[in-house]
């Protein structure tokens, strides 16, 4: 420990979790520096602005900038001057076989023995696969006995859980914190980090490094498969006229299931469910123990995905706004309402948005999107089209639309006027993938829609009235009701 005994603690990587970390940790009062190899990640933090948009870490930020808190580029002062070191790099996924790519985290055990200068602590907070943490401990003995340093590196495995969108009261009120030791000194500094927990009595897992590395992973893998089934009970509940939210309500309401993580979707999305899955099996293929469950939840859910474009035409096709030839959405707008992969979030990991935008493009469609935080980071990882626009409002958004997608359930969309809605759109046409409009009021509006897990409520009947009333009213003739025949 540094001078009397003060903790000070350095943070590789200012993503989602290191800078959640740190704004974290220096709320609990310790002397926190973050540091990240993009310089100008580094410069905004330094000008009091977040890099990403995570609610309420601007201000975390900002209330601790310059106090106790500080962002440098230089990674050799941070390595010197601190005493415990946390690894929060990204992990990808190898694109070629699915497993976890550690060099970020190599890269950063490389540099951490390089400029060592005293005793340290590294805990590994990336999410990092079953046996990286113990080898990162022979990394840096090799390292350390090569140097003939006289000093020690103890590591440590300490997983984050946090989620996206509500990641500072996730790291501040963690259902459980998971700590991976192999020394009474590295627990005794965990210990002392995550004592302001102890508050509201936290559950600690002292642990083994694996353990603690499995978990993490066991983690998101059954949560997404959670997900993954429900999705598949969705359509289950299509073909058999079940509704997907009293399954759900009646599923979680025991206790040994839980009510959350239940919402059917377009599919999960993000930068941990597809690509730990990934990992985890890949693992487990390796260690000659397949998760052959882990396995069919990842062809699930790449296949939701990658079907919502046909199930887009099949329901298009349904309605009388559009026929069932291959070229019905040739030259028609596609408003699209939602890109992040889940709402407060502006980041498009594997979001549904990825596969949907690109094949209503292909499919000919003018593509009008539009998300309240996402724009910036899905235009880089959209390609530009002459076809493609995001707008600044909703209303641009909708304006003569011929039909509408919702791909992210963000607040802002839940409370949108069906009949206004009505009004800008072209037809009276959604595709509600996140399940936000109540299809009874949708109905009573007018609107054929398409929504997930629930019986359909629009005919392609009354549909065809609405439409031949549209064309009246617009030249001014009498509307007909279906008792007109
Ligand atoms: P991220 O991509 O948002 O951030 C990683 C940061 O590390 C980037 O800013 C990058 O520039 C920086 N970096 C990479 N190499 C570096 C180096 N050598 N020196 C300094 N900085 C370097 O990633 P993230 O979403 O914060 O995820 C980080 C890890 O945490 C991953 O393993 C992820 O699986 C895990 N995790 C993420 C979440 C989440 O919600 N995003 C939650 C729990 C765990
Ligand atoms: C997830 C986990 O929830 C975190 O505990 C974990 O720390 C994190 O991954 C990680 O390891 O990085 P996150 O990806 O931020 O967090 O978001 P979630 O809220 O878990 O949602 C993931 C995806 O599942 C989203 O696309 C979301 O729309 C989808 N989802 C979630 C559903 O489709 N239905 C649900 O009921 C819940």
């Amino acid at each position: 420990l540094g001078k009397n005994g003060f903790m000070k603690i350095g943070i590789i990587g200012a993503g989602y979790v290191g800078l959640v970390t740190a704004a974290c940790l220096a709320e609990f009062g310790f002397q926190v520096t973050c540091c990240d190899k993009q310089q100008a990640r580094i410069d905004m933090l330094n000008q009091g602005k977040s890099p990403i948009f995570e609610p309420g870490l601007e201000l975390l930020l900002n209330k601790h900038a310059d106090k106790n808190l500080f962002f440098t580029s230089d990674i050799q002062k941070l390595i010197q001057h601190n005493d415990v070191l946390f690894i929060a790099v990204g992990t990808p996924s190898d694109p070629d076989t699915g497993a976890a790519d550690l060099s970020a985290v190599f890269h950063v055990a490389a540099q951490i023995s390089d400029h060592l200068n005293q005793d340290k602590v590294v805990v590994t907070k990336s999410t990092v696969p079953v046996g990286t943490t113990r080898r990162l401990k022979q990394h840096f003995t090799d390292a350390l006995q090569g140097k003939n340093s006289p000093h020690n590196i103890h590591v440590v495995s300490n997983p984050e859980f946090l989620r996206e969108g509500s990641a500072i009261e996730d790291f501040m009120r963690p259902d459980r914190v998971i700590i991976g030791t192999d020394s009474d000194y590295s627990k005794s500094i965990m210990d002392m980090i995550y004592r302001p927990l102890y508050l509201y009595e936290t559950p600690i897992v002292w642990t083994d490094f694996e353990s603690a590395e499995l978990t993490k992973y066991a983690s998101n893998a059954f949560l997404a498969t959670k997900v993954a089934f429900i999705n598949e009970i969705a359509n289950l509940c299509e073909k058999t006229n079940g509704t997907i939210d009293d399954v759900a309500k009646g599923l979680g309401l025991d206790k040994r299931i839980g009510h959350k993580f239940l919402h059917p979707s377009p599919g999960y999305g993000g930068s941990c469910f597809p690509k730990d899955t990934l990992a985890i099996a890949h693992l487990a293929t390796e260690k000659n123990a397949p998760l052959t469950i882990v396995d069919s939840v990842i062809t699930s859910n790449d296949n939701r995905k990658k079907n919502l474009i046909t199930r887009i035409q099949g329901f298009l096709g349904k309605t009388p706004y559009f026929d069932h030839s291959a070229t019905a959405l040739h030259g028609k707008k596609a408003a699209l309402l939602g890109l992040s992969f889940k709402p407060n979030t502006d980041d498009m990991r594997e979001s549904p948005a990825l596969y949907v935008v690109p094949d209503l493009l292909a499919a000919g469609c003018i593509v009008s999107a539009f998300d309240p935080e996402a724009h910036e980071t899905a235009q880089q990882v959209i390609e530009d089209h002459p076809k493609l626009s995001f707008e600044n409002s909703i209303t641009d958004c909708l304006k003569d639309a011929d039909f509408l997608v919702i791909l992210t359930e963000w607040n802002q969309f839940r409370a949108l006027d069906l009949g206004e809605i009505k009004t800008m759109m072209n037809n009276p046409v959604i595709c509600d993938y996140r399940n936000i409009f109540a299809p009874n009021m949708a109905k009573q509006h007018g609107f054929c829609m398409d929504y997930v897990g629930k019986p359909a409520l629009f005919s392609t009947e009354t549909a065809h009235i609405e439409m031949i009333n549209k064309k009246n009213i617009d030249n001014g003739a009498k509307p007909v009701s279906a008792v007109d025949g």
